[in-house]
């Protein structure tokens, strides 16, 4: 395909310095791995002291702010990411879209001036229990509008990289079937491909939602999926050694 897998983790809201031997311990385990990517979304505040730490590791903030600056108290910019020292972003996960209200327009502003001031980009799309039981069909039908919604203008994969996760799988135990992601991937790759030809098939799409060292290999190896986006299982490097080594 031509595609390098990544597998990434997003630490989410847990780790303090304590915890950044762990970024140590992940980045030895990338670096013995030069035909994949890896990456760890971790804490805005972790991103300063693991940036030195994590040779060969893309380190990425979780969230980034779609204006320069100014009065938005508590967030983040994509500058400050950059000064801090990561080179990428997550964008739209559905625990920022579900707890701050963040539209799929917000998300494509996101990504777009996030890459402006030159981070990769990880969008993540994907639906609720409540879309899932109605159907299969219907699931992907909403998904790919969910993720036309979000694409950021100039959408490239040199920078945008996509991450489908049904909600109902995220931190649950539950993960969709292998039939289940390979549709929704086909789905979703054959939208990137009307909608941005020879980009779309070579955008990066991750699967994520209780990836662990179970079940990585039998997901990693399906056609469309280009790699991982894990929570728990990347909190530390044991659990996410199996995880790179499926890929
Ligand atoms: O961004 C990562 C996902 O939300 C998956 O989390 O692996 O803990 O289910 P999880």
């Amino acid at each position: 395909t031509g595609r390098r897998k990544l597998i990434a983790g997003n630490w989410k809201m847990n780790g303090l310095k304590a915890h950044l031997s762990e970024v140590s311990a992940i980045a030895k385990l990338a670096g013995a791995r030069d035909d994949i990517d890896v990456a760890l979304f971790l804490p805005a505040t972790l991103i300063a002291a693991a940036a030195p730490l994590a040779d060969g590791v893309l380190i990425g903030g979780q969230d980034c702010h779609q204006a320069q600056s100014g009065a938005y108290t508590g967030d983040i910019s994509a500058a400050m990411l950059v000064e801090a020292g990561a080179g990428a972003t997550l964008v739209g996960h559905s625990e920022r879209r579900a707890y701050h209200g963040e539209t799929s327009a917000d998300v494509a502003a996101k990504a777009a001036f996030a890459h402006g001031a030159g981070l990769k980009v990880v969008l993540c799309v994907g639906e609720t229990l409540e879309t899932r039981e109605l159907g299969d069909e219907e699931a992907q039908d909403w998904v790919v509008d969910q993720l036309l919604a979000s694409l950021p203008e100039g959408a490239d994969p040199d920078w945008l990289t996509i991450a489908y996760e049904p909600v109902w799988a995220i931190g649950t135990g539950k993960v969709a079937t292998p039939p289940q992601i390979a549709a929704m991937h086909a789905t979703l790759r054959a939208a990137l491909v009307a909608r941005l030809g020879e980009k779309g098939a070579a955008m990066r799409l991750l699967y994520g939602g209780s990836v662990s060292g179970d079940n990585a290999a039998d997901i990693l190896h399906l056609p469309d999926v280009d790699g991982a986006l894990v929570g728990g299982a990347s909190l530390s490097a044991a659990k996410f050694a199996p995880i790179i080594a499926a890929a």
